[in-house]
């Protein structure tokens, strides 16, 4: 971990303030997403790949209690008899309906117990002098984790079958985006970071990687593109996929993105209990690696590697240096990216000119989360902090890496070097993806 000088009393209450405000952000997330529902909706299992919403409210407490309360606090536990039950590492999510889980309201009550004595460990604790106080990295990472299970309740949210019970806003309208891609000149630029404070193990550390010059899609791929590859009949020709893809294809079978469907002759989709028409300008969502790949074989292009991604998205040729974002270092607006659950689905290509990256790349953040062709991994010099379990332990050929948020990322939980990760076939999360591919000749000049 990288170590912060020493903070004024001014700067410490400033980062408190600013810990409380994600903090209760995180909250009335969780409790907008578990009030939505009644009790029966919240205990029962909408899909074998989801817990059950009360065991997501009650792992973020306990997750909080063991770092927060017990570890910065060296308080006493709240409920030490329930830390087995709320470990995501000792029960699969097929198998938590069937544990004595806490109700809806013990759940409730443990949480904002847990909560309240947080805000008072907050209150008390020096923010420096340990790795895992240094910046209130602790505190950071407890509101991170909060709002990534926010993100997998909103998931749960669209699996769960019955009346819509949650709305939002639209988001702004999408425009003409001058031109399809872009060239990134070859060189070396930073990957990762030492020095964002709330950054997690597997950003670290920065480190100077070498690309060569590629041509990346400057917006995700629309359901529009993506309709033009279903009705090409691309998920019925083996050629445009790799040889897993295809049989997983086959063997699941799967002929168009999760949660759309053909009606009297036209397409529609289904999102958050809604049917309505296949949205042409929208960043197509749901889709698998296998799918992603598929589709950027049919193109003529491929997906972009890790490297790549976080190259167009933060590199600025003008300084050499790499950005915190696309746009620069300033935190996420409403002006630069769909984040945050403020929209409840991707916004129009072209809606967010305010975010482009400096060589024009759009929508890198927010809106969905973009499948890369790499295997998850440590940096070089990577160091596990504070627990293996955190990202180590999924490091291997079985993930691929996705990149730059969603619509349902919070904005604590997202920046130009954040890591998600999944297995190629999982399409329940806000996945989509864009394309690159290598340049011809006469591109290089
Ligand atoms: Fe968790």
């Amino acid at each position: 971990m990288t170590t912060t000088p020493d903070l004024t009393a001014m700067e410490q209450e400033k980062l408190r303030a600013h810990v409380a405000e994600v903090l209760t952000r995180a909250r009335s997330r969780s409790t907008a997403l578990t009030d939505a529902v009644d009790d029966h909706d919240l205990t029962r299992q909408h899909s074998r790949l989801m817990s059950p919403l009360v065991w997501d409210l009650a792992h973020i407490g306990n997750q909080e209690e063991l770092w927060l309360v017990r570890d910065v606090g060296g308080r006493d536990p709240v409920r030490q008899d329930i830390d087995e039950l709320y470990d995501a590492f000792k029960h699969a999510r097929v198998d938590r309906p069937a544990l004595p889980l806490l109700g809806p309201t013990e759940a409730r009550g443990y949480v904002t117990e847990v909560r309240d004595k947080v805000l008072d460990v907050l209150d008390h604790a020096v923010l420096e002098g340990r790795p895992l106080v240094e910046g209130a990295f602790a505190f950071g990472m407890i509101a991170q984790h909060e709002q990534q299970h926010d993100e997998t309740m909103l998931a749960t949210h669209q699996l769960r079958a019955g009346a819509p019970v949650l709305d939002a806003p639209p988001p702004p309208h999408g425009r003409r985006v001058p031109a399809g891609e872009v060239l990134v000149p070859a060189g070396p630029f930073t990957m990762g970071t030492s020095i964002e404070p709330w950054a997690l193990d597997n950003e670290r550390p920065a480190h100077q990687v070498h690309v060569d010059a590629f041509v990346i899609d400057t917006t995700p791929v629309t359901c529009g593109d993506y309709l033009a590859f279903v009705e090409a009949r691309g998920y019925h020709d083996p050629q445009w996929w790799s040889p897993t893809g295809w049989a997983h294809r086959q063997q699941a079978g799967i002929t168009a993105p999760r949660f759309w469907e053909r009606e009297d002759g036209r397409w529609v989709r289904t999102r958050f209990g809604v049917r309505e028409p296949l949205p042409l300008d929208e960043p197509v969502v749901h889709v698998s690696f296998h799918e992603a790949e598929a589709y950027a074989a049919w193109a003529g292009k491929r997906l972009p590697t890790e490297a790549e991604w976080e190259k167009a998205a933060r590199f600025d040729p003008a300084t050499g240096r790499s950005r915190r974002y696309p746009w620069g270092d300033e935190d996420p607006t409403a002006e630069h990216a769909n984040l945050g659950q403020r929209h409840l689905r991707p916004a129009p290509v072209g809606a967010y000119p305010a975010g482009a990256s400096p060589l024009g790349v759009e929508q890198l953040i927010g809106d969905v989360w973009e499948w890369t062709s790499s295997d998850f991994g440590g940096y070089p010099g990577f160091a596990v902090f504070p627990y293996p379990e955190y990202s180590q332990v999924f490091f291997g050929p079985k993930f691929k890496v996705l990149r730059g948020g969603s619509f349902g990322t919070d904005p604590v939980a997202c920046r130009g070097t954040f890591r998600n990760w999944d297995y190629p076939i999982r399409r329940q999360i806000f996945s989509g993806f864009r394309c690159a591919r290598d340049p011809r000749p006469e591109e290089l000049g």
